[in-house]
């Protein structure tokens, strides 16, 4: 990378010695030369241990939905600590906050409080299973729901491996994944409309859930075509199997109510993590009381963190301020007008390029002229490009995740300055780099 990161450089053998890849999470490491180290973060900003200031778009995977250290909330949890953080029991804010999100979201009932979006999604295949007596689990090519071994096929690999869209071969992304979760799982591409229903039609008496990002968070903001979420709502109510929307990255960012809300389509559960706390572990799943009610009647969740202060106390702030401020309206209004400057700058560039995906969450996939559909049309983009143009962007203090299948995540806290901002570092960008 061509500006200067000599510190972050220093500290990777260091982290390395005691950490594998020198991080606690493998999305982080960049290579052993690449590698950042973070001092601090606030608003839109992010700096390095080098003291370099990025508009940070990333936000922590997409989290940050007010800024990055939002006082308003900060002030909360802060002031929560001094009364302890883990109870063992129910405090009376979790109520609230359970309530908030059965107010918002509009297929959520019941809810329950946990930790991480991949512990959210854990407990909602497990109420599915239950409910339906089944065992295997739809699921769609491209999609990424934590790090739960059920689920964790199909995620990030070349598309190329996934075999003919017709019998699609569901591929581990990692190695220590039993044997017999390979039985369990059946992957699709997302948005076709016919092998979805000829799939469901021969094998929904062994389907306990179709899982679905509503909008794919983890393949370029990949959007679900007109009747698509309606369909997969059609089947499973046909077949009695459980919808559950993946709204760990939509929910409480693309609208109050995620994108059920947004499509005007109901799941039977959801899940949610990330928005819901502004960057604080907190995260939910919940949604018709009917399949909620099986938790607790033989059926396990919990967890010692689960609705731990500070969580909740994040949420309770959160939610407030999403319920009662203009904030998605306006995060949407900025998100637009950098959507729509980043494509009048590839197009004055001549670089074909399309912007797929909501105001607060959207991806530049350079390359194409059309929207890709599903992660197949996805791969056939440029990403080599896009690595060099971020590369360089990061040079100049914007940083977009370098990987092209995470969105540009945007925040309250990217007011219109820094819009502006980012634009002008883009165009010199894209006139500096050569496709
Ligand atoms: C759609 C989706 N589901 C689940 C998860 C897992 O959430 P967590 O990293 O909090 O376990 C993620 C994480 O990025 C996600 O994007």
């Amino acid at each position: 990378m061509d500006f200067n990161h000599e510190k972050s450089r220093a500290m990777w053998p260091r982290a390395a010695k005691v950490m594998p890849l020198g991080v606690s999470s493998n999305f982080r490491y960049w290579g052993d030369e690449d590698t950042l180290f973070v001092e601090k973060a606030k608003g839109p900003y992010l700096w390095d241990i080098d003291g370099n200031r990025f508009i940070d778009y990333r936000l922590g995977f997409g989290p940050i939905i007010l800024g990055h250290a939002y006082d308003e909330v900060d002030v909360r949890v802060r002031e929560a600590l001094a009364n302890g953080v883990t109870y063992a029991f129910t405090q009376p804010l979790e109520v609230s906050v359970a309530e908030k999100i059965v107010a918002m979201c509009p297929a959520v009932e019941m809810v329950r409080l946990t930790n991480t979006g991949s512990e959210a999604v854990m407990h909602a295949l497990r109420v599915a299973r239950a409910y339906t007596g089944r065992e295997k689990i739809i699921k769609f090519e491209g999609q990424y729901d934590g790090m739960c071994d059920y689920v964790l096929f199909s995620t990030y690999t070349d598309p190329k491996s996934y075999g003919n869209r017709r019998s699609p071969i569901p591929v581990p992304s990692t190695s220590g994944i039993p044997r017999c979760l390979h039985d369990l799982i059946i992957t699709l591409p997302f948005n076709d409309f016919e092998i979805f229903e000829t799939t469901v039609r021969r094998t929904w008496h062994e389907v306990a859930a179709v899982l679905v990002e509503p909008m794919l968070g983890n393949c370029a903001a990949i959007e679900p075509l007109p009747g698509w979420l309606e369909l997969l709502r059609e089947k499973c109510t046909e077949y009695g199997i459980v919808l559950i929307f993946d709204e760990v990255k939509t929910g409480f960012r693309i609208a109050r109510g995620g994108a059920q809300e947004v499509y005007g389509v109901l799941p039977d559960l959801a899940t949610y993590a990330k928005a819901l706390g502004n960057g604080y572990p907190v995260a939910a799943f919940g949604g018709k009381r009917e399949i909620m009610e099986v938790v607790g009647v033989g059926v396990a969740c919990g967890g010692t963190y689960a609705a731990n202060a500070v969580g909740v106390n994040a949420a309770a702030a959160t939610l407030e301020l999403l319920q009662n401020q203009p904030i998605l309206e306006t995060i949407a209004e900025r998100g637009r007008r950098l959507q729509a400057g980043l494509k009048r700058i590839f197009d004055d560039a001549g670089i074909p390029a399309v912007i797929c995906g909501h105001p607060a969450m959207f991806s530049p996939v350079i390359g194409l002229s059309e929207k890709p559909t599903d992660q197949r049309s996805w791969a056939r983009s440029d990403h080599n490009y896009y690595l060099r143009l971020v590369r360089a962007a990061y040079a100049r203090g914007v940083m977009p995740d370098y990987d092209p299948r995470e969105p540009w995540f945007m925040s309250y806290s990217h007011s219109d300055e820094v819009v502006d901002e980012t634009l002008n570092v883009m165009e010199d960008v894209v006139r500096a780099v050569k496709r």
